[in-house]
C-alpha cells in the first residue's frame, strides 16, 4: 500500500486587536462598500509592537503540539516573508519559545506567499524518507503596504500552524502537483523597506493567469476535471481575489458543480474576511475557515491554489481524511478575544512595529494578553517572553 502524507493537524493565531474596515473606509473618504463587497474584507489584525512573526507561530503551534508530537518533530519549517533576521532563522526562535528538543532541525523559507506550500512540500519529502518523523510547518506574516496606500486594506497578520506527517487525520496530499515560476515585479520588499511595494491590478491579474495555467496543467495530467473537486481552497490577498480567480474558471457555468463552488468558497472566505491577508497563512487559514463552514465530506478530493507576488503559483490537490475534525483546531480561529481599536490607534500601533530601528527598547506589556510577546530589544537582539 502507497503510504499517505500529508497535513495532520492545524491551528491558527493572530493578534489580540483588529480595526473595522467601515471605520477605515470613513477616515480614508471611501464607500464602506468598497471595502465590504469590493475588497471583500470586513475587518483586518492589527499588530501592536508586542507581537511579530515569531511570537504569533509560536502561539498557533502550541495551540496544536501534544506531547507525542514534541517528540516525534524532526524539523521546524517558519516560511516567511515578514523576516526578523537576515542571517537567524525564526524557526530557532519558535523551537525555544515552544519548549522543544534541541535535536530539531529548524529552518526559514521565503517565496512571498507562496512559501508556506513549498515548506510543505519540503516536509512531504522528509516523512517520505523517514516515516516516524513529523515536520512542524509554521506559515506566519505580518502584511505592511502603509498607511494611506491603496494596499492598506489589505493588510492583515497572523500565523497557521500545520503538522505534516504520515497517516494524516487531516488531508493525504496527492501527487501530481503543478509549480510555475517566472521572474515578475508584481509585488516585491527591497531589504531596505519595511513595506510592500506593489502594482496593485498587475498582481490580480498575475494571479489568475498563474492559477489558470497550473490547474489546466493538472487537470490534463492528472486527468481531473471541476466535478472531481469538492472545494477550490485559493491564497486570499482579500477574499474578492478568490472568487475572481474561481470565477475566470467557471465562466457562465451555472450548474451544480459550479454552485457547490461557489458555496465553499463562501465558505472559504468567512474566517480570512475577519483577519486579512496572512501571505503565507492566507490559502491556509482559507482551508481551515472552508473544513469549519463548508460542504466537504471525508474522502472527497480539496484543490489548493498557493501563490506567491514575484511570482510563483502552484496547484495541488489532497483528500479530506475520516478523522479531519480531530486534527483541526477549530477553537484557535475564535475571534471573540479580540479588541477593537480606532483608526488613530491603528496608526499609532502600525507606526510602532520595531522596524529598522538599531537602538534599544523595552514595550509596554500591559496592554498585550498574549501569551508570547516581544518585550523589546537589547543589544541588537530581540527579547521574548512566554507566559504561563
Ligand atoms: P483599488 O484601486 O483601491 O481598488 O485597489 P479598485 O478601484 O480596483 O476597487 C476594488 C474593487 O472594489 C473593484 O471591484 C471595484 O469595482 C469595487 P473588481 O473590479 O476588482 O471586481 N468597488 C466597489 N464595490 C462595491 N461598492 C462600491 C465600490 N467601489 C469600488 N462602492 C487592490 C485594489 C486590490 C489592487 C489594492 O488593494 C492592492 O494593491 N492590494 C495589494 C495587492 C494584492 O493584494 N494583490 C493580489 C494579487 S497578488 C497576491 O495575492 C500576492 C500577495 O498576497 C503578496 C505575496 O505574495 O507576498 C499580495
Amino acid at each position: 500500500m502507497i503510504m499517505q502524507i500529508g497535513i495532520d493537524k492545524m491551528a491558527f493565531a493572530t493578534t489580540p486587536y483588529y480595526l473595522d474596515l467601515v471605520d477605515l473606509a470613513q477616515a480614508r473618504g471611501e464607500d464602506p462598500n468598497k471595502y465590504l463587497i469590493g475588497i471583500g474584507q470586513n475587518k483586518q489584525a492589527v499588530v501592536p509592537p508586542t507581537q511579530d512573526i515569531v511570537t504569533l507561530a509560536a502561539e498557533a503551534a502550541s495551540r496544536l503540539l501534544d506531547d507525542h508530537d514534541r517528540k516525534d518533530i524532526s524539523t521546524v519549517i517558519v516560511a516567511t516573508e515578514s523576516g526578523i533576521d537576515n542571517s537567524k532563522a525564526a524557526a530557532i526562535y519558535v523551537k525555544q519559545l515552544l519548549g522543544l528538543d534541541d535535536f530539531v532541525r529548524t529552518i526559514e523559507v521565503k517565496e512571498a506567499c507562496y512559501s508556506g506550500t513549498a515548506a510543505i512540500q519540503f516536509a512531504r519529502g522528509l516523512v517520505a524518507l523517514d516515516p516516524q518523523q513529523k515536520v512542524l510547518v509554521i506559515a506566519a506574516d505580518i502584511a505592511r503596504y502603509g498607511l494611506h496606500t491603496g494596499g492598506e486594506v489589505t493588510q492583515g497578520a497572523g500565523a497557521v500552524a500545520m503538522l505534516i506527517s504520515a497517516d494524516p487525520q487531516m488531508l493525504a496530499i496527492e501527487s501530481g502537483s503543478v509549480a510555475l515560476s517566472q521572474d515578475v515585479m508584481d509585488f516585491w520588499r527591497p531589504i531596505y523597506a519595511t513595506e510592500a511595494m506593489v502594482d496593485g491590478k498587475y498582481s490580480t491579474n498575475v494571479y489568475i493567469d498563474f492559477f489558470q495555467r497550473t490547474f489546466d496543467r493538472y487537470c490534463q495530467r492528472q486527468n481531473k476535471q471541476l466535478s472531481d473537486f469538492a472545494a477550490l481552497a485559493f491564497h486570499l490577498p482579500f477574499t474578492k481575489m478568490g472568487k475572481k480567480a474561481l470565477e475566470a474558471e467557471l465562466g457562465d457555468q451555472e450548474d451544480a458543480i459550479s454552485q457547490r463552488l461557489r458555496d465553499n468558497l463562501v465558505a472559504e472566505q468567512a474566517i480570512p474576511r475577519e483577519v486579512g491577508n496572512l501571505y503565507t497563512g492566507s490559502l491556509y487559514l482559507g482551508l481551515m475557515s472552508l473544513l469549519v463552514n463548508g460542504d466537504v465530506q471525508p474522502g472527497e478530493r480539496i484543490g489548493l491554489f498557493s501563490y506567491g507576488s514575484g511570482a510563483e503559483g502552484e496547484f495541488y490537490s489532497g483528500i479530506l481524511q475520516p478523522n479531519y475534525q480531530d486534527g483541526l483546531k477549530a477553537a484557535s480561529l475564535a475571534l471573540d478575544h479580540r479588541q477593537q481599536v480606532t483608526v488613530s490607534e491603528y496608526e499609532a500601533l502600525f507606526n510602532q512595529q520595531l522596524g529598522m530601528k538599531a537602538e534599544d527598547v523595552n514595550f509596554d506589556l500591559s496592554q498585550d494578553p498574549s501569551r508570547f510577546v516581544l518585550s523589546g530589544q537589547r543589544d541588537h537582539q530581540r527579547q521574548y517572553l512566554t507566559r504561563s
